[in-house]
């Protein structure tokens, strides 16, 4: 499936305050929070409504409501706690899933050492909250974890992606709804995105 890069003046005006190296981390956390608010709106726009009757203080009329089980939220740790807020903002019901993935030092292959999924997850459209799509390795044993716990329903929510994370995401999930902020130019040979904003889990808990 393509990459949902999302088209907003909003949108390329808060990536801009994240990537400049001057954004302080107050300003920092906050405008991912805003980010993931725009983001939330438009990664849900697949979910399903149904009718539901309406009592207005005038009349009775016919409104839509969300359909089937509360969504899922994923965080994949740590960056990804940046997105949680405002997607529960939009979706407070959402149960939430965490993971948490190291790289092996030797095989370089992302290994789980935390992961707490919901029940129903074959029932529930599941979102991965993680700012930054760099090489896909991360991104894509996420989604096998969910898909091997039942998952079949999931989109991967992110500000900034590389071409390489997109393009090895489409490959090992063909399935996988993605949806970015913005598609930047590469990786570099640390596997830091290019032009990027540098780490987004050490500017957003000021351990850099
Ligand atoms: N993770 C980050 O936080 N930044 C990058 O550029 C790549 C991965």
């Amino acid at each position: 499936m393509d990459a949902t890069v999302l088209d907003h003046p909003l949108c390329d005006h808060k990536v801009s305050l994240l990537r400049d190296r001057k954004t302080p981390g107050i300003l920092f956390r906050r405008v991912l929070e805003e980010l993931g608010l725009i983001l939330a709106v438009e990664c849900t726009r697949h979910l399903p409504t149904e009718p539901v009757a309406v009592e207005t203080p005038l009349e009775r009329t016919q409104g839509r409501r969300l359909t089937a089980l509360d969504p899922v939220l994923v965080p994949v740790l740590r960056a990804g706690l940046g997105l949680l807020p405002p997607f529960l903002q939009l979706l407070p019901t959402a149960k939430v899933g965490h993971l948490g993935l190291y790289r092996d030092h030797d095989s370089l292959v992302p290994v789980p050492y935390y992961r707490n999924f919901p029940p129903l997850l074959d029932q529930r459209h599941v979102f991965i909250l993680d700012p930054m799509l760099a090489t896909g390795g991360s991104a894509s044993e996420a989604v096998r974890q969910l898909k091997v716990a039942g998952a079949q329903r999931i989109t991967l929510c992110s500000v900034l992606a590389a071409p390489e994370g997109v393009a090895r995401l489409q490959q090992d999930h063909p399935d996988l709804r993605i949806f970015v902020a913005a598609l930047d130019r590469e990786l570099n040979d640390k596997a830091y995105i290019l032009p990027g904003l540098g780490d987004a889990g050490d500017r957003l808990f000021g351990t850099l």
